[in-house]
């Protein structure tokens, strides 16, 4: 048994513990990762739309703050990135284009519509027609649409390589085992054992581990983050040369209640995402999941059939209670948290290591981040009955 030091330890290596580490080093701090496989994560399916505006929800709208706040950040962190790395993340403007099959999904982009138009965002209603002159593989039934130049896209996978370069250019030390349990020592986090009983020693633990970040032994119940793996089956099509360009910006509708996108990147890939399943740590793929997208999506851009299905993949999304990411300080002194992200991950990445960056700077969160501490969960704890 060994015991290695660092100032600041994220546990988790996919793309919010690599921001976290990334930003935390270069702030200064002796920072390492500890994980099996860094770069792996949920961020390898994800299609990495950058979608405050198509995917507002009733009751999210503090959570919408956060998304276009970071959303804004994207140009300035992905150009921060290529200059540093020499890597191209795929950064793609080209707005996205909801539409709606029959009636209900009309009156349900109708009802989006108009929550868009309250919360001050930008999107335009367009009948069928306009839409398939945008787009002309959309089917000839779609009713109508709403269209938003301004939700685009990055490619994760790329990312995530980016933000690996970045960090060890930055003197990132990556630990490649399974963080086994949170030592804590005299009431404070202190580092973690790994499954080969090796001991990292810490200044403060950041928690990152997505849907596995509820699961880390050690950790007290009070700040154990409430967080549950939702499955999303993803499928990757390839657009030969001769169909280019199949669709020249993202397409998306709810179908029977589903949600089913189609997100084309420069390089020929059409990623159609993407289930939502609460089964479990379950990344099967399953053909009824493969099923459904391909069914759906078909409806909406029935050329799709004569694409080539080159992968299909099933990730976890870090699911938490009101949807939102838990970031910052927890009740236990040196243990802080970067997970929860659920349907956001991506597009939250560039705010996240700015906030992580500056809680472990201060020990508090900026105030864009404030309503997502992890104690808006253990509050109870301390609420004295009324
Ligand atoms: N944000 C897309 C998804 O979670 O499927």
């Amino acid at each position: 048994m060994s015991s290695r030091t660092s100032d600041v330890l994220v546990v988790g290596g996919g793309i919010i513990g690599l921001v976290t580490a990334w930003r935390a080093a270069q702030r200064g701090f002796a920072t390492a990762v500890v994980d099996p496989e860094p770069g792996g994560g949920a961020a390898q399916v994800a299609a990495g739309m950058l979608a405050a505006v198509t995917e507002l929800h009733y009751g999210e709208q503090t959570l919408l703050g956060l998304n276009l706040a970071s959303a804004r950040r994207y140009p300035d962190f992905a150009a921060e990135l290529t200059e540093l790395t020499g890597l191209d993340l795929g950064h793609r403007r080209c707005g996205t284009l909801a539409v709606a099959l029959d009636a209900d999904d009309r009156a349900h982009l109708r009802e989006l519509h108009a929550l868009q138009q309250q919360s001050g965002l930008e999107s335009e209603w367009l009948s069928g027609r306009e839409c398939r002159r945008l787009e002309p593989m959309l089917a000839p039934g779609v009713r109508g649409g709403l269209r938003v130049d301004g939700d685009h896209q990055i490619d994760p996978r790329r990312l995530t390589r980016a933000l690996l370069a970045a960090c060890e250019r930055a003197g990132v030390v990556f630990h490649r085992d399974w963080a086994e349990r949170l030592d804590v020592v005299r009431d404070r986090a202190a580092g973690i054992t790994t499954t080969d009983g090796t001991r990292l020693g810490a200044g403060q633990v950041v928690l990152a581990a997505g849907s596995l970040s509820g699961r880390l032994a050690g950790v007290p119940e009070a700040v154990l983050p409430p967080v549950r793996p939702v499955k999303g089956q993803v499928l990757r099509l390839t657009v030969p040369q001769r169909y280019a360009p199949f669709l020249s910006r993202t397409v998306r509708a709810v179908v029977r209640g589903s949600q089913v996108y189609l997100v084309p990147r420069e390089n020929g890939e059409l990623v159609i995402g993407a289930t939502s399943e609460e089964q479990g740590w379950d990344t099967t793929v399953t053909a009824g999941g493969v099923y459904e997208l391909l069914r759906d999506a078909h409806e909406l851009v029935p050329g799709i059939t004569e694409l080539p299905l080159t992968e299909t993949r099933a990730g976890l999304r870090p699911g938490s209670p009101d949807n939102a990411p838990l970031l910052g300080p927890t009740e236990l002194p040196g243990l802080l948290l970067a997970t929860g992200h659920y349907r956001n991950g991506v597009l939250l990445t560039p705010i996240t290591g700015d906030a992580m960056a500056h809680a472990l700077t201060t020990g508090e969160l900026p105030d864009e981040a404030r309503p997502f501490t992890p104690r808006r969960f253990t509050k109870h704890l301390t609420e004295q009955p009324a």
